[in-house]
C-alpha cells in the first residue's frame, strides 16, 4: 500500500514536471512565432512588395522610384542602417581645438577639395581664434563666435578659401565628415527644414500627408503622398506645364524613414560601396523624401536634362516653390551627385530667393536661416 502511494506520488511529480516543460516550450515557441509574425506582417502592411520599384533594374545609380503605397502611420519601426564607416568627432566648442578629419566622401574631380589629408598642428583658444579672424568677417550676420576655433582650423586646412567661404562651410558642418556631428532636427514641420547628412529627422517622424491624384503621377509608380503645401504647388505646376504641352509627373515622393533605410541597405548589399551609395541615396532620416516635401520628376531615367519638361521646370519650378536641390558641381557641399529630377518644396518666396542666390540650400541656410 505504502509502495503504491509512493509510486503514485512519483507519477504525479513526473507528470507535473513534463507538463511544465511542455508549457514553457510552448510559451517560448509562441512568443517567437508571435514576434516573427508581427514583424513580417508589419513589414507587409508598411511595404507591400517591399514598396521598392527598385531602380537597380533600370539604371545602376538611379534613385529608386520607391514610394509609400499605403498611408503612413506612426507605428513604423525604423530599421537602422548597418555599421557605418564614419564616426563622430567632437565639435569645436569654445576654447577647444577640434581635429577635422578628412572627409570619407569621395568628391567628383570637378569638386573643390576641402579636406587635406594631414590636419594642421594647431592648438588655439577661442580668444586666440578671435584675434586671428579679420574683424570684418566677425561682423557677418552668420558669424558664430562659438565656432571661431573651427573657422581658424578650417582656414588652415583650406588656405585658398576666403573667410566668408570658411565661415559658411563650417556653419554647414563641412569641417566634419559627412554623417558625423549629426544634429537631430527639432522643428520638423517647418517648410524650410534643412535635412541633409548633418541634420536628421527623429526616427519616428511622420509628416502630415495628402495623397496626390493619379493624374499627376507617373503611371505604374504606385500611390504618392506629399505635404499639403507641396502637393498643391505640384498640382498647379503640373497643370500649368500641361497647358504648354509638357507632362511633369511625380515618380517618387514621400518615403518613410524605414523605407529609406531599406533602400540604402539594399543598395549596399547589392555590392556597391558605401561611398557610392551615399552619393545617390540618403540614409534613413536624412532624406528630404522623409519630409513629404520632395518629389522626383525624372522621366526617361538619366536623360531628364534632354526633356522639354526639364528645360521648362529648371527656369520655372521656383515660381511654384520648388528648387532643384542637388546642383551640378556642388557634390562637396550637398554630399550628392547632381540630381536634376529632385525637386524640394520651400514655398514660392524662399524658393525664389534661393534660386536667385545661385547657392545650394546648405549655403543659403548657413548664411540666411541658420540660428
Ligand atoms: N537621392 C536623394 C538624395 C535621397 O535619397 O533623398
Ligand atoms: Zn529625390
Amino acid at each position: 500500500m505504502k509502495k503504491t502511494a509512493l509510486f503514485l506520488s512519483l507519477l504525479v511529480v513526473i507528470a507535473f514536471i513534463s507538463y511544465k516543460m511542455i508549457a514553457d516550450d510552448t510559451a517560448l515557441f509562441s512568443s517567437i512565432d508571435i514576434s516573427e509574425t508581427n514583424l513580417s506582417t508589419a513589414d507587409n502592411i508598411l511595404n507591400p512588395q517591399n514598396n521598392l520599384q527598385d531602380s537597380s533594374n533600370l539604371e545602376p545609380d538611379f534613385e529608386p522610384a520607391a514610394t509609400e503605397t499605403s498611408p503612413p502611420t506612426h507605428t513604423q519601426t525604423p530599421v537602422s542602417t548597418p555599421e557605418l564607416t564614419s564616426t563622430s568627432v567632437p565639435s569645436g566648442s569654445p576654447g577647444s581645438t577640434p581635429t577635422p578629419k578628412p572627409s570619407s566622401e569621395p568628391v567628383s574631380s570637378s569638386a573643390e577639395t576641402t579636406t587635406p589629408t594631414e590636419p594642421p598642428a594647431i592648438s588655439i583658444s577661442l580668444e586666440e581664434a578671435l584675434n586671428i579672424i579679420p574683424p570684418e568677417y566677425q561682423q557677418l550676420s552668420y558669424f558664430n563666435h562659438e565656432f571661431a576655433v573651427r573657422y581658424v582650423v578650417y582656414k588652415e586646412l583650406n588656405p585658398d578659401f576666403d573667410y566668408e567661404k570658411v565661415i559658411t562651410y563650417v556653419n554647414i558642418g563641412l569641417d566634419f565628415p559627412f554623417y558625423s556631428n549629426i544634429n537631430t532636427i527639432s522643428d520638423t514641420n517647418r517648410i524650410d527644414v534643412l535635412v541633409n547628412k548633418y541634420n536628421k529627422l527623429p526616427d519616428h517622424f511622420v509628416p502630415q500627408l495628402e495623397q496626390l491624384p493619379a493624374s499627376i503621377c507617373a503611371p505604374g509608380t504606385g500611390n504618392h503622398y506629399l505635404r499639403k503645401e507641396a502637393k498643391e504647388a505640384f498640382e498647379k505646376m503640373h497643370y500649368d506645364a500641361k497647358k504648354l504641352g509638357l507632362n511633369i509627373t511625380a515618380v517618387s515622393t514621400y518615403r518613410s524613414i524605414e523605407l529609406q533605410n531599406r533602400i540604402w541597405n539594399k543598395k549596399v548589399k547589392s555590392g556597391r560601396t558605401v561611398a557610392d551609395v551615399d552619393r545617390l541615396n540618403a540614409r534613413g532620416g536624412h532624406s528630404e523624401h522623409n519630409t513629404g516635401l520632395a518629389i522626383d520628376v525624372i522621366k526617361n531615367n538619366y536623360t531628364v536634362e534632354n526633356t522639354a519638361e526639364y528645360k521648362w521646370y529648371k527656369d520655372n519650378a521656383h515660381l511654384y516653390g520648388f528648387i532643384i536641390r542637388y546642383q551640378k558641381g556642388k557634390e562637396n557641399i550637398t554630399g550628392y551627385s547632381y540630381e536634376p529630377w529632385h525637386l524640394r518644396y520651400l514655398g514660392p518666396e524662399l524658393a525664389n530667393e534661393v534660386y536667385n542666390s545661385g547657392l545650394t540650400y546648405e549655403e543659403y541656410y548657413a548664411k540666411m536661416l541658420g540660428h
